[in-house]
């Protein structure tokens, strides 16, 4: 924020925002100088009270969030005292799973995911569970309280010591929860919340913001843990400022196929815990249930192997899971083929269809290509490399890869096969799946050949893996 020299700051009336990283300009420009974003600035009204309320770009809007008392001072950091976080059960595996192995208390927890996916029934019941711990106070701004008492006892929920608010100004919401000191608060959405410091409209960037950065001091302060709900727009971000996500500690995204019961709580993002660590959910009348052996939901199903897939093991986060690849390779009446890729990354997809030419001589370039991943799971890692050409291959030719077969692999721009991390868990789970034949790279393979009654092909080169398959 750049005042005029000689002119109090508190003259500004208003500011303009970028909805992507959250910096304040004085005027409007059609790009953000700080993150490079065009058309993202919206002005906002500044409140009365102008410091606290609206943080400045730089180190202050930082320590304005930490709740700081004391002058801090530099400490040599073995000196610095510090404790295990405390952590408390959710009730719900999956979700103690995503979170790090539990709730860290004063810990800050964004929840995103498409409207209708399962957020505030996924935290209904997150709260409800914990209410013999962990006194919870569920806000909503989206539904009247009648609506969500009748969820909750439809869904047969202990409801005993659950506290519930319909209200969506901040100021009003810490108020009541300040005699009633909850441990936990879930605001649901933080789309309605809006603060009596800004005159913004509510569902504004800068109301969103500031609501966040109130709620966020709140549970710094006083050692609540925090659950805002977020609604995420089409391009899969949380709807509102992008700023949200390095506000809290901890971002979680909760996504499904629609028409499928199954949901994938994913964390994005966590100061307590590990990344891309999924939990696996059933949306059925009794509200969401664990699913404990998620590996199955992600095959297709179907017995006989089919031309155009191949089962990989992928291990996002912390556990491995078995999913089904499957690609569809059929001549373009296009001068440009179409390459379209459901659940990874299309330009690794380009790209890969290039090593395939070069380096196993086999041509698609005059083939429209789709690959799919099953059960509406995306696979951020590169394991997926070599599965989807064995797929891709596989649909190519319109033969089956041998029966009970998986790979995993990276695939480099060689023609390399490059060793993924944690290979012999993914090949024992695949084992355990009842998988007979598995085609890895070589540095994966053990040196026996086989892996708990498996047949284990080590490849180097993407010819080989090929030929094998
Ligand atoms: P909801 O939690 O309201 O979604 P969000 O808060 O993310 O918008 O979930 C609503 C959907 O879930 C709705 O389509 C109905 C369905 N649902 C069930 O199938 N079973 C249930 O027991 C509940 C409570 C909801
Ligand atoms: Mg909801």
């Amino acid at each position: 924020m750049i005042g005029k020299p000689g002119k109090p700051s508190a003259r500004r009336t208003t500011a303009y925002v970028c909805s992507d990283c959250g910096s304040e300009h004085s005027k409007w420009q059609g790009q953000c100088i700080d993150c490079g974003q065009w058309n993202s600035l919206s002005e906002i009204a500044l409140g009365a009270p102008p410091a606290p309320a609206v943080p400045s770009v730089g180190a202050s809007r930082r320590s304005s969030w930490a709740g700081r008392v004391d002058t801090p001072t530099v400490m040599a950091l073995k000196d610095v005292s510090h404790s295990e976080e405390s952590r408390q059960t959710t009730g719900i595996g999956e979700f103690d799973r995503v979170l790090g192995g539990g709730l860290v208390l004063g810990s800050v927890v964004l929840v995103g995911g498409d409207p209708g996916i399962g957020k505030s029934t996924l935290l209904l019941q997150a709260v409800a569970l914990m209410a013999a711990t962990t006194p919870g106070l569920y806000v909503t701004g989206e539904e009247s309280l009648s609506q969500v008492a009748g969820r909750a006892s439809r869904l047969g929920l202990p409801v005993e010591g659950v506290h519930a608010l319909a209200e969506t100004c901040v100021e009003r919401i810490l108020e009541q929860a300040a005699p009633m000191r909850p441990a936990l608060i879930v605001a649901d959405s933080i789309q309605t919340l809006w603060t009596e410091t800004l005159s913004a409209a509510p569902g504004s960037v800068s109301q969103v913001r500031e609501s966040a950065a109130r709620l966020v001091r709140y549970a710094k302060e006083t050692g609540t843990a925090v659950f805002l709900v977020g609604h995420v727009t089409k391009e899969g971000g949380i709807a509102g400022p992008r700023v949200l996500e390095h506000m809290v500690d901890a971002v979680l995204y909760f996504e499904g196929e629609s028409g499928s019961r199954f949901r994938v709580l994913r964390a994005f993002k966590n100061r307590f815990g590990a990344v891309n660590e999924l939990g696996v959910f059933a949306m059925g009348d009794k509200g969401l249930r664990e699913v404990s052996n998620p590996s199955a939901i992600f095959l297709s199903g179907s017995r006989e192997p089919q031309p155009g897939s191949c089962v990989m093991v992928t291990r996002e986060g912390t556990r491995p899971l078995m999913v089904e690849v499957q690609a569809l390779v059929d001549a373009s009446p296009l001068s440009n083929p179409r390459r379209v890729a459901v659940g990874m990354e299309g330009n690794r997809l380009a790209m890969l269809l290039a090593v395939l030419h070069r380096h196993g001589g086999i041509v698609v370039g005059d083939q429209d290509v789709f690959v799919n991943v099953v059960g509406g799971i995306r696979v951020q890692e590169t394991a997926v490399d070599l599965p989807l050409l064995l797929a891709v291959l596989s649909s190519l030719r319109d033969r089956p890869l041998a029966e009970q077969t998986v790979a995993f692999g990276e695939v480099g721009l060689s023609g390399e096969i490059r060793p993924v991390p944690n290979g012999e868990e993914r090949l024992k789970e695949a084992a355990t799946h009842g998988f007979k034949r598995a085609i890895v790279p070589k540095a994966n393979a053990p040196r026996s050949g086989r892996i708990a009654g498996m047949e284990v092909i080590g490849v180097e080169r993407l010819a080989d893996a090929l030929e094998h398959a």
